[in-house]
């Protein structure tokens, strides 16, 4: 049986995972953060891809590409999150289930980081976890799909 695809995106900044706020972030890298996927898609017998970028556009156009292609996206939108209606759209428009991630506790931070757009389009969000929250964020989205083929 062909393994559900989910697409893992990574919104700006998080290619400076490790060296970027480690008190806020952790030390764990981009390249570690994309081992804990790949290693618990194994494990729920799932496939990933996995991606990052910088730019508004293109995790727009990611998103959008998702559409037939992907059962559900997990998104650390990191600060796009928190600014654009244009990742909200689309991530709206996708019909996919989504989770969104956040490595720190957004809730405890400056106010601006409080509210996401994202959050708007999402079934659940986890953050405040560290990286593991990429891990339980793709253990939920497989049950969510799972329970789907149920119906
Ligand atoms: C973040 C939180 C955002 O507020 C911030 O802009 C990021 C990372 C997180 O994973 O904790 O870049 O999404």
């Amino acid at each position: 049986m062909v393994r559900p695809l989910i697409a893992v995106l990574n919104g700006p900044n998080l290619n400076m995972l490790g060296l970027r706020q480690p008190e806020v972030y952790g030390r764990a890298t981009l390249d570690d953060v994309e081992q804990i996927c790949i290693q618990a898609a194994e494990r729920l017998d799932v496939a990933i891809d996995f991606r990052q970028t910088n730019g508004e556009g293109e995790l727009v156009s990611w998103v959008q590409e998702c559409r037939n292609r992907a059962r559900g996206i997990v998104i650390n939108p990191a600060a796009y999150g928190h600014t654009s209606i244009a990742l909200l759209d689309a991530l709206l428009a996708v019909d996919l289930p989504v989770i969104e991630v956040h490595i720190s506790n957004i809730h405890r931070r400056e106010e601006f980081r409080h509210h996401t757009y994202c959050s708007r389009a999402a079934a659940g969000v986890i953050c405040g976890l560290g990286v593991r929250g990429y891990a339980l964020a793709l253990q939920a989205m497989t049950d969510m799909i799972l329970d789907e083929d149920d119906r």
